[in-house]
C-alpha cells in the first residue's frame, strides 16, 4: 500500500533521520546516568550540556535558562503551578484560545481559588492587547498567551505583549513578580525565537513538533524569575526537573531546534506559497467555505476551513480512505469530544464548528501532493453534501 500523504503535521511530525542518527548512541552506548561519577558519566554530562547550550544559543539564551521537559505539557504545567504556588491570592491573565495543556491548569487554578481571567480574541483568532492590558491587576503574577495557534494558526504579538507586561512591570511598587510565559510549541519551524526580542519570562517548546522525538522539549526560564518545581526528586535541572534526564530525547530535541532554524526561512517561503494558492482556489471552486482565523497573521503551513453542510469528521475518515491524513480540531480535542473551543472563541456557533478541517503542512509537502488533496477534497464536498440532501 502506499504511504498516505500527511496534512496533520500540527498534531506531530515524523523524526528527522539527522536527529535519530544523533541520538542513536544514547540509547545503548552511552546509557549511563549522568549523574554517576565515573568517566563515561562525566562525558555523558558533557554531551547533555553542549545541548543545552545548543538549545540555549538558538534561542539568544543562556544554557542555565534552559529546563528541559517531557514535552510542551509538562513544560506548561511547570510554568503555570511553578508560578504561582508561592503566591495562593494571585491572577493568572491568558486567553480563551490556548492549548489545553494551559486551559486545564488555568481550570485547575480556579478551583482551588486563584483568580483567573481568560482574556478573548477576536474573530481573526488574534488576542486584543487593550483588553490583556486591562485584564492585569495587581494582584497578577502571570500572562500566560500562547506564540501560534496550533488549530488556526494564528500569530500573538508576543514581543509586544512583553512590552507591556514589562511597562506594567516597571510601574509596580510592591514585589509580587509579574511573568509573560508563552506557549511557543508550534513555533520554532516558522518564527523567530529570540527571547530577548520577544520579551518573554519563559517559553516553552515542544520537540514532537519540528522532527525532533515526542516528550521531549524544553521551558526557558529567565534568570531571576522566582519558579518552583512541580516535579521532586533527586534534584536534576536546576531541581525544576527531578528525575534521570531522558538524554537521547534531550539531545534529539537539540538536534531538531538546530534544524528546524536552519531550515525556517526557506520553509516559511515555500509554504505561505503552498498555502495561499491552495486557500484561494479552495475558495474559488468549492462552494460554502470559510477560512478560520487571520488570513496573513497566522503559521505558513496552517490551513482550517469551515465547509458547510459536511460534518468534518466524515469528511476526515473519506480522505482517509483515500490516503489523505487530515484533522478536524486539534488532536487533543478529539481526546474529549468537545467541540474545539479555539473556534467557539472565535464567534462560530456548534454547526459550524463541526463542519471545521484542519490542513497542516510541512517538509514533506509539495505541489502535487496539494493537488491530490484538492481533487479529492472537492469529490468527497460533493458526495458527502449529495448524500445529505437525498437523505
Ligand atoms: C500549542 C501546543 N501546546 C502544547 C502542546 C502539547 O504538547 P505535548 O503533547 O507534546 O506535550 C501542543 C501539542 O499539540 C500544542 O500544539
Amino acid at each position: 500500500m502506499k504511504k498516505p500523504l500527511y496534512f496533520d503535521h500540527a498534531a506531530t511530525t515524523p523524526v528527522d533521520p539527522k536527529v535519530l542518527q544523533a541520538m542513536r548512541t544514547y540509547w545503548n552506548d552511552k546509557f549511563h546516568n549522568p549523574s554517576s561519577l565515573y568517566e563515561v558519566a562525566r562525558s555523558l554530562r558533557q554531551d547533555l550540556q553542549a545541548a543545552r547550550h545548543k538549545v540555549a544559543q538558538l534561542m539568544g539564551a543562556r544554557a542555565v535558562e534552559i529546563i528541559f521537559t517531557a514535552g510542551a505539557t509538562e513544560a506548561n504545567n511547570l510554568a503555570i503551578f511553578g508560578t504561582v504556588l508561592s503566591h495562593p491570592d494571585a491572577k493568572v491573565v491568558t486567553t480563551t484560545i490556548e492549548h489545553e495543556s494551559i486551559l486545564a491548569p488555568i481550570a485547575s487554578l480556579k478551583k482551588a481559588g486563584w483568580q483567573v481571567e481568560q482574556v478573548p480574541v477576536g474573530r481573526d483568532g488574534i488576542v486584543d492587547i487593550n483588553k490583556l492590558a486591562k485584564a492585569i491587576d495587581n494582584r497578577t503574577v502571570l500572562v500566560s498567551v500562547m506564540y501560534a495557534n496550533n488549530e488556526i494558526g494564528t500569530i500573538q504579538p508576543i514581543a509586544k505583549i512583553g512590552q507591556l507586561v514589562r511597562q506594567v512591570r516597571s510601574q509596580r511598587r510592591h514585589k509580587l513578580p509579574l511573568n509573560l510565559h508563552s506557549d511557543g510549541a508550534q513555533a520554532p519551524n516558522y518564527l523567530d525565537l529570540h527571547v530577548n526580542r520577544l520579551n518573554v519570562d519563559m517559553l516553552t517548546l515542544n520537540g514532537s513538533k519540528i522532527y525532533g522525538p515526542k516528550q521531549s522539549g524544553c521551558l526557558y526560564v529567565k534568570s531571576g524569575t522566582q519558579l518552583e518545581p512541580i516535579i521532586y526528586g533527586g534534584g536534576q535541572e536546576r531541581g525544576l526537573r527531578s528525575g534521570t534526564e531522558n538524554v537521547p530525547a534531550d539531545i534529539g530535541f537539540a538536534e531538531a531546534l538546530d534544524i528546524a532554524l536552519k531550515m525556517r526561512k526557506s520553509e516559511s517561503k515555500r509554504l505561505v506559497a503552498l498555502r495561499d494558492s491552495f486557500i484561494r482556489r479552495v475558495l474559488n471552486e468549492i462552494d460554502g467555505v470559510q477560512l478560520n482565523g487571520d488570513a496573513v497573521k497566522r503559521l505558513p503551513n496552517n490551513i482550517n476551513f469551515i465547509i458547510a453542510g459536511v460534518k468534518g469528521e466524515t469528511l476526515v475518515h473519506y480522505l482517509d480512505s483515500v490516503g489523505i491524513l487530515v484533522a478536524t480540531g486539534s488532536a487533543c480535542s478529539a481526546n474529549n469530544n468537545q467541540p474545539s473551543h479555539v473556534l467557539r472563541a472565535i464567534g462560530l456557533s456548534k454547526a459550524a464548528v463541526d463542519s471545521s478541517l484542519r490542513i497542516t503542512m510541512g517538509r514533506s509537502t509539495t505541489k502535487p501532493a496539494l493537488e491530490y488533496l484538492f481533487r479529492q477534497l472537492k469529490t468527497a464536498v460533493n458526495k458527502l453534501r449529495q448524500l445529505a440532501d437525498a437523505g
